[in-house]
Order: C-alpha cells, then sequence, then structure tokens
C-alpha cells in the first residue's frame, strides 16, 4: 500500500526531554525524505537537533528549515528567552508556507511552557497537524504516556499513533495500546551504532510505508 496522501504535515512530540523525538524525527525525515522544524531550540552546546537530524538523516541541508528562535540555555524556553532577553513572538511559530512534506518537532514535553501563558500543547492546537507520540519503553511510561495522551485528546488534537522508544519492554505495549486505543506506529529498538544504513534497515524491518499508509489512508 502506497501514502496517497499528497501533502503529509505532521508533528513528532514526546512524553518528556530526551525520549528520543530528535532520533526518531531523523528516522522519519530519512525515510520519507521530508522537510524538518523545530522551531524552538533551547540550548546550543554541542549539536542543535537540527545539525543531529541532518548528520543522522544526510538529508539534503536544503529541507532543514531554519529555527523561529535558538536558545542559548538547555532549559524550557519560556525561561531560556527570558535568560536571553527574547521576546517570543507566537506569530513567529506559524508553520512555514511550503505545499512539502515537513516534520515539526516539538520542544521538550507537551505541558512545557513557551511562555509564561502559553504551553507547547497550545501551539500544538495551533498548528492544526495530527501529532505522533514518542515515549520511552520503559518503567514509568505508562503514567507518562497516558497522561500526555489524555491532555492531547482532551484538546482534541489528532494523534495519529505511538512510537515506542528503547529496549523492547514485554508488557508497555499492549497496555499503551489497551488504555489509549491508538496504534503503536512503531517499538524502535535501542541502536548501538547509528548509521543511515542502520535506519535504512529499521524502516524496512518495521514496515513503516505500510503502516503510515495504513492510518493515512484511512
Ligand atoms: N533508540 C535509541 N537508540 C540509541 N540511542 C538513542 C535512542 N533513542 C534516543 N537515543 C539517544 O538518546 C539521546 C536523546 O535522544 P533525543 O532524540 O535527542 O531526545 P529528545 O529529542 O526527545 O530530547 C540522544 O543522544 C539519542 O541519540
Ligand atoms: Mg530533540
Amino acid at each position: 500500500m502506497k501514502i496517497t496522501t499528497k501533502v503529509f504535515q505532521f508533528i513528532i512530540c514526546g512524553t518528556d526531554t530526551d525520549v528520543g523525538k530528535t532520533l526518531i524525527s531523523s528516522f522519519f525525515v530519512r525515510g520519507l525524505n521530508c522537510f524538518y522544524w523545530k522551531p524552538i531550540q533551547s540550548g546550543i552546546q554541542g549539536e542543535t537537533d537540527s545539525e543531529y537530524v541532518q548528520r543522522v538523516s544526510q538529508i539534503s541541508p536544503k529541507k532543514i528549515l531554519k529555527e523561529a528562535y535558538v536558545f542559548n540555555e538547555p532549559v524550557s524556553p519560556h525561561w531560556a528567552a527570558e535568560i536571553d532577553n527574547v521576546k517570543l513572538i507566537k506569530s513567529n511559530l506559524n508553520l512555514p508556507n511550503i505545499e512539502k512534506n515537513l516534520l515539526v518537532e516539538t520542544a521538550g514535553g507537551l505541558m512545557v511552557p513557551l511562555t509564561r501563558d502559553f504551553l507547547q500543547i497550545d501551539q500544538i492546537k495551533i498548528w492544526n497537524l495530527p501529532v505522533i507520540l514518542v515515549c520511552r519503553s520503559s518503567l514509568g511510561t505508562l503514567n507518562h504516556t497516558l497522561l500526555s495522551i489524555e491532555a492531547l485528546k482532551k484538546r482534541k488534537i489528532n494523534i495519529l499513533g505511538l512510537i515506542i522508544n528503547g529496549k523492547k519492554h514485554l508488557d508497555n505495549p499492549q497496555t499503551l495500546k489497551l488504555f489509549s486505543g491508538l496504534p503503536i506506529i512503531a517499538e524502535f529498538p535501542l541502536i548501538k551504532n547509528l548509521s543511515v544504513n542502520n535506519l535504512d534497515f529499521l524502516w524496512k524491518d518495521l514496515n513503516m510505508e505500510e503502516k503510515l499508509a495504513q492510518i493515512l489512508n484511512k
């Protein structure tokens, strides 16, 4: 089955910081050969998320869109902006005006503040794109993931499904599926050596085209 949606634009969000949003974004960017946008980057020590995605996916740099905000400190965006003396203007977060396949990676978890009166999840609602929620495979994920799903559902945000990231867990996937009613798009394994070959292998092995087609062509 092929993905028949003409233009596929979606959001990669997560249950927390460090759950694997950027790695999973690299996986999708490479698999779909789509544009990538990280609107708000907090912290510039080491690599930014945009640099990571470009390096790991080996996508054309033209497909990495410029961030709206890059803050120096690796803290919540609302505070990072204050430390840098920058006022975040919501209209700067408007989606790029491109009729192309696009992945948007959010900052931190859903309830992270972007300003003192505006949360990441409020901006997701405004974008009005479907989301894929990345969650940990390990202990603690049931609570974090089900809470995140409840918050998304309460705001009527379209959730395409979950990516469960990390060491395979014997029970969490079926329990998340049971309580959320959402598809598990993939259980993404721990990777020792991050390479495009590994990503390409996993794209096929996890049957990603077929899974996405099933969800999108519904
Ligand atoms: N499945 C995985 N296998 C190996 N390393 C992983 C995996 N998922 C995440 N990581 C590593 O964990 C760190 C945090 O992941 P990242 O994608 O940056 O999280 P987030 O974007 O949610 O903050 C990165 O160094 C990333 O390479
Ligand atoms: Mg990230």
